[in-house]
């Protein structure tokens, strides 16, 4: 039987294949970097959502043998590193204890692009992606050492004004992004934090 064609896929989709990528997700991560250097050598990184893992697989790349990926999903991720950890775990049950001793001086970066199943619900889908949002920036507030990034998505509406503002109470600079390989049809936009001030 002829395979069904994947209705999606689009350039990025393509172009992720050929370089290797688990999925075009990864140009947005790449394109955040680019704009604003988020990711170093060395650092020790928290993807949260990272399935497939093409997130993972690029930060990888961006911290080198000396730095650390740990990823967290519930689906399962086909990759394997020596310097990446994956936790195949529910984020709201995952404790900051259990993450804090996989990098027990802090993380540099904590990463988010946890999302629900979409419904078409617009406004369905906003709330339970605030939700897996403010997990992670709970998780975000608990593991980043001072100085830290942050980068979380959400589906906007009615509450992101909101959820912007508690972001930027944490941290020196925030901005919004919205990648250009973000679909047309989607209402997703990444709130970036940077440079995490602790309480
Ligand atoms: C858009 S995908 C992430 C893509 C990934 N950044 C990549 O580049 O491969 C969103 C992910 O969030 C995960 N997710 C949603 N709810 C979750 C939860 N409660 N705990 C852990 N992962 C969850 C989904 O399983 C899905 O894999």
């Amino acid at each position: 039987m002829p395979r069904k064609k994947n209705p999606w896929a689009d350039h990025y989709t393509r172009k992720a294949k050929e370089e290797g990528f688990a999925a075009r997700s990864v140009y947005k991560l790449r394109e955040a970097q680019e704009k604003y250097r988020l990711l170093r050598r060395g650092d020790k990184v928290l993807d949260l959502g990272c399935a497939p893992g093409a997130w993972s697989q690029y930060a990888l790349r961006v911290v080198g043998p000396e730095g650390l990926v740990v990823g967290l999903d519930l689906q399962p991720v086909k990759l394997s590193a020596p310097n990446f950890i994956f936790l195949p775990r529910d984020v709201f049950e995952v404790t900051p204890q259990e993450l804090q001793a996989l990098a027990p001086e802090g993380f540099q970066v904590v990463l988010s692009d946890l999302a629900p199943k979409t419904t078409g619900d617009r406004s369905g889908d906003h709330f339970r992606s605030l939700y897996l949002a403010r997990r992670a920036l709970e998780l975000a507030l608990a593991l980043l050492v001072p100085g830290g990034h942050f980068m979380v998505k959400v589906f906007e509406g009615e509450r992101f004004p909101a959820f912007r503002q508690e972001v930027a109470s944490y941290f020196q600079k925030i901005k919004l992004f919205r990648p250009k390989s973000t679909r047309a049809s989607s209402r997703e936009i990444f709130i970036l934090g940077m440079i995490f001030r602790r309480q």
